[in-house]
């Protein structure tokens, strides 16, 4: 009994912490990356890759991996570095959540 209350305390306690916030990974989208990806990740400069609609755990590991150095650019090494790993998580949330205009080319 006691473990199922513990158990089910601790998906609570993990989920809250674990669920991504939206609003606050549009905001980063609005503040930091709309430069070059856009607020909803479909920036029409092939420069940029399209984020819209893409899975959230390929953009959360890009981004751990371009802080890392694990994947190598200049330039997200320093946007992935100003995120802390909440910040991933939303902002990863929020890109997936847009529409994605992705397509296949045969
Ligand atoms: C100054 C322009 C610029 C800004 C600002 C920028 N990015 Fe990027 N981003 C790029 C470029 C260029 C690439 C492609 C780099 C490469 O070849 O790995 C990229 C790649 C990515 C990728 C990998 C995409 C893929 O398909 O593998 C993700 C995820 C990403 N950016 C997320 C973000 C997020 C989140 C922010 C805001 C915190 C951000 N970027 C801000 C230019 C930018």
């Amino acid at each position: 009994m006691t473990k199922h209350i513990l158990a089910a305390a601790l998906a609570m306690i993990t989920g809250g912490t674990l669920a991504a916030n939206l609003e606050a990974g549009k905001k980063t989208a609005t503040e930091v990356c709309v430069a070059c990806h856009g607020v909803d990740g479909n920036s029409p400069n092939p420069d940029f890759p399209k984020l819209g609609g893409q899975h959230p755990d390929y953009m959360g590991k890009a981004l751990r991996d371009y802080q890392s150095g694990a994947r190598n650019n200049a330039i997200m090494k320093g946007f992935a570095g100003m995120l802390k790993a909440e910040d991933i998580a939303n902002v990863a949330a929020w890109y997936a959540s847009q529409p994605a205009v992705l397509t296949t080319h045969r």
